[in-house]
This record gives C-alpha cells, structure tokens and sequence, in this order.
C-alpha cells in the first residue's frame, strides 16, 4: 500500500524532479549539492521501485522462455511511469527485449556506461535522459540487467532552462526557481520518510508524532474543525457555571486530535452559560485550566436547532443512514433550515480562516452540503470529512429527497471518510446510482465536476491513555469496591455493564431481552449477576427518543419484578450523563461491558472498556453490526437482534477463566493502542498534505508552462 502511494507520488513528481535535476545544474549556486544529492537519489530509488515492480514477471519469462507478455507490461510501465523507454540486457550486454521507444542507438554497453553518474544525460529520444541499470536477481544470483531511461526534455525543464538544451555550466540562480525548489526538498524529506516506514513496521502515532507530521508535511498549516457538537459545554448548576463534556464518540475522538494541533473548533454553544463565557468573537479558549485551542461558538435560534439539528439531521439522516427500523421523515421546512445553518457554518469557516488555503476538518452528518460551500469560497482549502456514522446502500439512501443535494454537498470534500470500507463501497455505490460522476474505482476516487474526492476508510479510535494517566486511576480492586459500595451489591456478584446515549441504534432493549433469557435458562444467575445500564438523555426533544426511553425503562421494570429477590435486582438502569473519570471507575469495575449496537459507525465505548482495564481482566461482547467489530475479534461478537446468542454469550463471558481473558484483553488492547485516534487524524492528514503537495506542485508546473 506505501509503496503503490509512494510509486502515485512519484509518478505526479518525476517531471518536476527531471525538470529540476536539470534546472539545478543551473543553479547550483542556488542549490546545494545535498540537494543534488536527493535529485539522484530519488531518480535511483524510483528506478528500484520500477525494478522491484517487475523482478519477479522477468525472472519467471527466463526462467519459462516466454516474453510475449513481457513485452507488454514494459510499454505500460514505461507509458504510466513516464520513463522514455526500458530495456533488459543480458549479463553480456545483448538485449533481450526492449519497449518500443528504446533508442537505436543506446546499447546495452552503452547505458551501462551512463549509469550510475548524478548526471549520466545523453542527447537521445528528442533530448536528454538520465539512464539508470539495475540488476534483476534469480535465485541463483544476477540474471539480466534493466536498462531504465528517463526523459529530461520535459516542457517546464526547458521553460525552465530558457529555452532548450541541458546547459553546460552554472550560469547563477533563477529566482523563481526558489520556491519550486523548497517545495521540493521538503517533499523529498516526505518522500524519504515515507520510504523508510515502507521498510519497518510503523512506529506508533502519539500526539507528538501527529504534531511533528503537522509540521513537516503540513508546514505548520492552519487547521479548522467543525461540527455540531462543542467539545465543552457551560452551564448553570445552582448558580454558578459549570463546564460539562458532551456524550459524543465524536467529541470523545476528535477532542485530543485538536489539542495536538491547536487549531480552531467551530461548533454549536447549546450551553446555557455558554454565551457568558466568551469574548466578544465569540470564542474561548480551552480545555478550561489547559488552553491548548480555539473554541468559536455559533448560535442557533429555537427555530433552526429545531429544523436543523432535531429534524433534518436527528429525524431524517440519523434513521436514514443507521438503518435500526426506525422511519426516517423528510419535511420541506427542515431542510430549508439544514442549508441555512450549513451556510451559517460555511460563514463562519471562512471568517475564522487566516489563509487562502487551510485544512477544514467538517465532521458528520450535520454538515453534508457544508464541503461544497467551504469549498467555493475557499477553492485552495483542503477539505476533510468525516461521517462519524454508517453510510447505507444506495436503495435506502434513495428515498431522501434530497439525495442529490447531499451528495453533491459531500463531493465538495477533498476526502471523505467513513470508518469502514464497506461503508466506502456503500457511499461510491450511491454516487454511481443518482450523480453522473466519474469514478476511479482502483483509487477510490470521485470526480464531480471540477472536484476530485478521495473516498478513504480511516477507522476511528480513542486517544490511548498514556502511563501517567493510568498510574493515576485507582486500582480495579479499589473502583469494585467504591462502584460496588455505590450500587449496594455483594461481593461475590458479577457486574455486567452498559454505557451508551438512550439512543434507539445501541440496542439497549435487546440488550436487556438478552440479560432476561439468561436469567431464565440459566436460573443460577439470579441473584448473583446484576446488569448497570448507564444511559446518558440524548436528543429528548424527540418523542422517538422519548418513547424509547420510556420503553426501556418499562423493560426494565418488568424483568426486575419478574426476577428479583430481597436485596436483588438483576437490572440498574442510571439514566444520567457519566463524566470520562466515573465511566473508567466503571469499566474497571466491571465483569463484562456488553456493547450490542444494531448499527453504529464504530462505537468507542468499547474501546474505553478496554483501555481501562491494564489488569487484562474483564470481558467484552460486542454486536457485529458496530464498526469496531472488524478491529476487535478478540471480543464474543454476537448478533444483537439473536436474544439466544446474545444470553449465551454473556454465559460465556461471565464463566470465562482469566487465563482467557487476559489473552483476549491483552490482545485487544494492543490493537486499540495502535489503531489510536491520532492514527486516525494522521492518516487522514497526511493524505490531505499529499493531495496539498500535488495541487501546489501542479499549479506551478501549469504557471511555467505558460510562462515558457
Ligand atoms: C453520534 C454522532 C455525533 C454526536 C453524538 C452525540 O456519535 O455521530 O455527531 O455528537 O452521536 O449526539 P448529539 O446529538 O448529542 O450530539
């Protein structure tokens, strides 16, 4: 995968390198020889890449005397890679095929002879070439040489150069070659490390690694994020403000990643104290105590919140893209005011921007017609979007009406991601059926208009607790005994637990069905396994949501009364918000943490379960049907809508010997300790400072062009 990337790069590159390999000969005063140096050295390394490309295809035409098909792939690798030509000698020097535009007059002595030199460039082809050799290995050692040519007489070079020719000495620096070749010693710093990773195994992301990728590849750009949710929240509490942190994965995750990058938050203040707060911008700085960013609030009158937030997005996309039987309503007024308070956001976006070109992190499915409008007014942002939740198949995406709309909204992005492929393929499926577009389904990219749209999978994580922060928590033995003290339980009882919004998607109901038919098939669990449900109130405005929390609470009710005993109730329902230090209490008290989504985008409550427990013990279940089962295979995956499964499952877990927990927790804990949320972040912005690179790369190479 890096190396297919890496060989992309270069294959947008390669002019710019040629024309600068040549257009630094006449510089040289200008450029120094270390830079010479990377000319040389990247031509050498793509010429490995081409050559370790096709070793194996020439060592088995050898080996199997069949060079027809040979003879093809060299005219395609030398016609995609924007070589002049290829040829394959013998050890003796005697081609034995060569592409259709080798030169007549190069030998295989004769390229041997020009390898291998900073500037082996002879006057063939039309032009220039630089000539680079390269031995392919058999087993048994050295079976032929690749002979690979490059062209030197690209247009820009000889723009560049003053018309024609590869001079014959310095003749001092061109200054507007300066900036093209900053460009291209940091890209070359980008490139070398990129290649170096390709070598090893990748080192782990941590928020100094996605600083230093911010300022390397990103030169320190700017970095703007939006979505609807504040990470921190003020509010009155008898009097005075307090300041609260959302029930949002989304917060949860791209919380720390902002912090690294101390760039601006552009969200909505729900708070009640919210306005009080803040300067006369509108912003605060945060986290409260440890100001690393930029909080810019935006204000929503009752009327958008409602037709905005709880309608379009909440009544309409949320069911629309979960797909949890759950009908989704379209009304006319709603959507009216969703385009209002995308363009608000749009507004804001571009009055918060310091430059022409920032990278705008648009979250969710708040803001789908957001990328389009950011990127009309700012054609040179980069513009990533991240839809936090699933992405359906194009036949239930299609009874929206405004489908179109919001795909066209989306494709204004520069990337888009999902947390899952299978949540891609869904979304570059939708674009086929209702937008004439085209797509490159090789490259998961969309073409629509004049826009290019990488449509990528970055699964979404939590920030891994680092070991001070661990050192910091109490003891599993301590938070049992506090959380057991709190809930009135006996020593020997086995805690389940569950942590979600009160939210129809979770499967709480199934969840609690699954809890019952334990109790009944397995009567000896009664009154030794207590279930805790924590439900944080989400979106109450909204009867399903209330219906639905008063549904579980009815549920609740009855499975207690139906199993309960003296000082015994199987199930804790705790219909309030959780701040992050009682939740880790929580899951470190736990013996089970059951996370039965019918659909989520990832879920990252599993991922806190898991990263709360160090002591290895604790068991998790989880729905197949939430993203975070593809990464975490370790845990008992069931069906959540499978009450049986589900029962036996918890059976399971609850007898499960800690031999076997400990593998299974310590296996799942190195998967969420490397697939982190700044694997994420970094991920996605390094794609963004390739794409950056290419667009900047291009445009300069189209303003010589037009100069020459
Ligand atoms: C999901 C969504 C987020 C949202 C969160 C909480 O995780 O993907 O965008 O913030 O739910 O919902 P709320 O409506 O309270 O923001």
């Amino acid at each position: 995968m890096i190396m297919n990337t890496l060989r992309l790069q270069l294959r947008f590159l390669v002019p710019l390198l040629l024309a600068l390999v040549a257009t630094a000969y006449l510089s040289l005063p200008l450029m120094d020889r270390l830079t010479l140096k990377w000319f040389s050295r990247d031509l050498n390394l793509r010429d490995e890449l081409v050559t370790n490309s096709l070793s194996d295809s020439i060592a088995d035409a050898l080996r199997d005397n069949n060079l027809e098909r040979l003879g093809a792939s060299f005219d395609r690798v030398s016609r995609d890679e924007r070589l002049v030509a290829i040829g394959l000698c013998t050890l003796a020097n005697d081609f034995i095929l060569r592409s259709k535009a080798f030169p007549i007059d190069v030998s295989c002595a004769h390229a041997r002879e020009l390898a291998g030199h900073v500037y082996p460039q002879v006057d063939i082809a039309g032009g220039p070439v630089h000539v680079g050799v390269h031995s392919i290995n058999g087993p048994d050692g050295p079976m032929a040489n690749l002979a690979l040519l490059h062209d030197l007489s690209f247009a820009g070079a000889r723009a560049l150069l003053g018309g024609g020719g590869i001079p014959q000495a310095p003749d001092g620096a061109s200054g507007e070659l300066a900036p093209l070749a900053a460009d291209l010693r940091a890209r070359l710093r980008d490139l070398e490390d990129e290649f170096r990773r390709s070598l090893g195994p990748e080192r782990e992301w941590t928020p100094e690694r996605l600083r230093s990728l911010l300022h390397t590849q990103l030169r320190g750009d700017e970095v703007i994020v939006v979505s609807n949710r504040e990470p921190y929240i003020h509010d009155y509490d008898s009097g005075h403000i307090v300041v609260r942190r959302p029930a949002s994965g989304l917060v949860t995750a791209v919380e720390p990643v902002v912090q690294a990058c101390s760039g601006t938050w552009i969200a909505h203040g729900s708070g009640a104290a919210d306005r009080d707060v803040i300067d006369a911008s509108d912003r605060i700085r945060v986290p409260p105590g440890h100001e690393a960013y930029t909080l810019r609030r935006i204000w929503l009158s009752a009327d958008e919140e409602e037709g905005y937030y709880y309608g379009f997005a909440n009544e309409g996309l949320w069911p629309l893209c979960h797909v949890a039987h759950v009908r989704p309503v379209f009304r006319e007024a709603d959507w009216q005011r969703y385009r209002e308070v995308n363009a608000r956001f749009a507004d804001a976006v571009v009055n918060e921007a310091r430059s022409e070109d920032p990278v705008v992190l648009v979250q969710d499915y708040h803001f789908a017609l957001l990328p389009a409008l950011i990127s009309a007014r700012l054609p040179r942002a980069t513009i990533i979007t991240f839809w936090h939740i699933p992405w359906p198949n194009p036949e239930s995406f299609g009874i929206c009406p405004w489908r179109r709309e919001i795909l066209q909204g989306m494709l204004g992005s520069t990337i888009l991601g999902f947390h899952t492929r299978f949540h891609c393929k869904n979304f570059i499926e939708t674009v086929d059926r209702y937008l004439e577009a085209r797509i490159e389904h090789e490259h998961s990219v969309i073409s629509y208009k004049s826009d290019q749209t990488l449509v990528e999978s970055y699964p979404i994580s939590i920030a891994w607790p680092s070991d001070q922060t661990v050192a910091a928590w109490p003891s599993p033995a301590l938070c049992r005994e506090r959380v057991f003290a709190r809930l009135g339980l006996g020593v020997e009882t086995r805690l389940a637990i569950g942590v979600d919004r009160f939210d129809y998607t979770k499967g709480i109901l199934e969840r609690l069905n699954a809890v019952e038919r334990l109790l009944e098939k397995r009567p000896e669990w009664r009154g030794r396994c207590v279930f805790v449900q924590i439900a944080a109130p989400s979106r109450s405005s909204l009867e399903e949501y209330r219906n639905f929390q008063q549904r579980i609470e009815a549920q609740s009710v009855r499975i207690n009364e139906r199993f309960q005993s003296p000082g015994y109730r199987p199930i804790v329902l705790i219909a309030q918000h959780h701040e992050h230090a009682a939740l880790t209490e929580l899951y470190r008290a736990a013996d089970v943490c059951l996370v039965t989504s019918l659909h989520d985008g990832m879920n990252l409550v599993c991922k806190e379960f898991v990263a709360a427990r160090d002591d290895e013990r604790g068991v998790l279940i989880l729905s197949r049907f939430a993203g975070a089962a593809r990464e975490m295979t370790e845990a008992l995956i069931v069906n959540p809508y499978h009450v049986e499964e589900s029962a036996d499952a918890l059976h399971q877990a609850l007898v499960m010997p800690e031999a076997e927990q400990r593998e299974r927790m310590a296996s799942l804990r190195m998967t969420v300790r490397e697939y982190n949320v700044y694997r994420w972040a970094g991920r996605m912005l390094a794609d963004a400072s390739r794409t950056r690179l290419r667009q900047r790369i291009e445009a300069r190479v189209e303003r010589h062009r037009g100069q020459a």
